[in-house]
């Protein structure tokens, strides 16, 4: 079939089997009292950021595949279809809840250091932050995870081979991908990074140098080449064979640190979720290295001693009340968050009950407090904004939440020669120098500072929200400092505001993170919430959208999906 045909057919069957399927029952499905709707399924549900993707995972789930072996494919299909954010060359996170044992694990597939990597490895001879350095060089470079952390999953708890789920993601690079309007955009977007780099620039632009431009088919010939060495060999082609080879002697010849004893070392960790309890439900979400879960969590044990339901969804009172509870969060994230291989992060403390009603006491109701006031507190002795996000869910009663990223928007913009694999530059989610703010204004300290083989501390946040044992809410999204808080939203607007999964991802959304001390909020609330938000003592500023969150909501025997409508090209696709 033509990429045109392949590409015009996913489209139909998303159209036929996804993004308008079908209620299966009689009944009510749709509330027509709802602004927005989600899509409906009742054996399996892929929603992710690129439609295309969605369909290949659920042409795994339809051909009897477990939601990991969705996972599985999706990953890499994402890695073709939205370069930008999916990736072979990043890093990321997965949680999987295994309906057999009633089990939620936590897969870590951040990427590494290198072991060249030092503490004082961006800072210039004035000891200020070379940010070139330390985001688009060959020194921005973490050791990649994605491919050990799809392995890693699919031979623990999938069920299909790796040869056969790789396919669709081959196929799409090898035939061609009918560039879109956005993928155009974005290509265009970041197109002086892409003329500095050969590789980057033979697949990205066009032989005259410009951007492929929409209706286009872009071929990752290289890409497809990586994909079939992985088919074969399986995860060695990437850490011990010819990829890494590839990746390694481009690094060399660029004066980078990763080589291949640095890829051989890399390493896939699981462990427990993070686990809260917010009204009744249980909230399973990432651990350390990510600050996502224990966040999310610390927020909700603050806010579940407020009527946030009679509030009002989007009321002054209620932005107000959100703001307050976000800085501290944002606060305690800047001194105590890190890699729990090299920190001892007090993840008890923070998430404990007690610490949230001591947190709890400090806010006012009627006024803003400025963020110079709060800092970190004690919580012992408790103990891109361009990654994207997917969530799968299958009929055996499995599901998956992963987030996984390059960190900006095609990541360094490099290409690893020979690769066609984007390398990240994950690195400047360490923290450089203390006190000096991250690409997303993240401040951090000791227990985020660089070492060899450590992790940079990370903001994403796959979650499941769990209703009588059983999960209810598959959720997470990319936007950088801002996903942790278009999370916590996604779970208030389905718990506390009893939107339905689509007017939970659609509502405008709001953010705080402590520093700088400003209250943002997305267009669609009102200028009179404003500005009573500014009699409060709020600094706050209109912002571009953000976040986009790929959620299921499970109720009543059927799947709900959302993509998020602020980027576009997401797709639900349904089965
Ligand atoms: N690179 C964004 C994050 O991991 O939070």
């Amino acid at each position: 079939m033509s990429s045109r045909r392949l590409f015009i057919s996913s489209i139909l069957s998303c159209l036929l089997f996804g993004l308008f399927a079908p209620a299966q029952e009689s009944g009510p499905i749709f509330d027509y009292d709802s602004l927005f709707h989600p899509v409906v399924g009742k054996k399996g549900m892929v929603t992710s950021q690129e439609v295309l993707a969605s369909q290949v995972g659920l042409d795994v789930l339809k051909q009897g595949g477990n939601a990991v072996d969705a996972a599985v494919a999706v990953g890499y299909a994402l890695a073709v279809t939205l370069p930008k954010a999916g990736n072979l060359g990043g890093g990321g996170f997965m949680l999987v809840y295994l309906a057999g044992e009633n089990k939620t694990v936590a897969i870590n597939f951040r990427e590494m250091a290198p072991a060249g990597a030092h503490r004082d490895m961006y800072l210039d001879e004035n000891g200020e932050v070379d940010k070139n350095k330390a985001r688009f060089s060959y020194h921005s470079v973490g050791v990649p995870g994605t491919v050990a952390g799809m392995s890693y999953a699919l031979d623990k708890y999938g069920t299909m081979s790796l040869k056969k789920l790789l396919k669709p993601a081959a196929a799409l690079a090898r035939k061609g991908i009918l560039v879109t309007y956005s993928l155009s955009a974005d290509i265009t977007r970041v197109r002086k990074r892409f003329e500095k780099c050969d590789a980057t620039r033979a697949i990205f632009l066009r032989p005259d140098g410009t951007p492929w431009q929409p209706g286009e088919i872009l071929v990752q010939k290289d890409l497809a080449w990586s994909l079939k060495q992985i088919a074969r060999k399986g995860p060695d082609a990437f850490y011990k064979g010819k990829i890494g080879q590839r990746l390694a002697a481009d690094m060399a010849e660029h004066g980078g640190l990763i080589n291949m004893q640095d890829l051989a070392a890399y390493r896939v960790t699981e462990s427990e979720p993070v686990w809260g309890e917010y009204r009744g439900h249980k909230i399973a979400s990432m651990p350390p290295p990510s600050s996502g879960g224990v966040h999310v969590i610390q927020m909700l044990n603050i806010l579940e001693g407020f009527p946030v339901a009679e509030m009002g969804h989007n009321s002054a009172a209620g932005l107000h009340l959100l703001a307050e509870t976000m800085k501290p969060a944002y606060a305690d994230r800047s001194k105590y968050l890190g890699d729990p291989d090299f920190y001892d992060v007090p993840v008890s403390g923070l998430i404990s009950k007690d610490y949230a009603d001591e947190l709890r006491k400090k806010i006012s109701q009627e006024t803003a407090r400025p963020s110079t006031d709060i800092g970190p507190a004690d919580p012992l002795p408790y103990e891109s904004t361009e990654t994207t996000h997917y969530s799968v869910v299958d009929q055996y009663g499995n599901a998956v939440a992963v987030t996984y990223t390059l960190n900006f928007s095609f990541g360094t913009s490099l290409v690893a020669a020979g690769t066609g694999i984007l390398l990240n530059n994950e690195m400047d989610d360490f923290s450089s120098k203390p006190g000096s703010p991250n690409a997303f204004g993240l401040l951090g300290g000791e227990a985020n500072a660089i070492q060899p083989g450590k992790r940079p501390l990370s903001s994403m946040t796959p979650t499941m929200v769990f209703k009588d044992g059983k999960p209810m809410l598959i959720t997470g999204s990319p936007g950088g400092s801002t996903i942790i808080t278009a999370v916590l939203q996604i779970i208030l607007n389905v718990v506390d505001h009893k939107m339905n999964i689509a007017e939970a991802a659609c509502t405008p959304r709001m953010h705080h993170q402590w520093l700088p001390d400003k209250l943002r909020l997305e267009k669609g609330i009102s200028v009179d919430t404003l500005r009573l938000l500014e009699s409060m003592g709020h600094k706050v500023e209109r912002t571009d959208t953000m976040g986009s969150t790929q959620s299921i909501l499970l109720k009543d025997g059927k799947m709900f999906g959302a993509s998020d409508p602020r980027r576009p090209g997401a797709g639900a696709a349904a089965w």
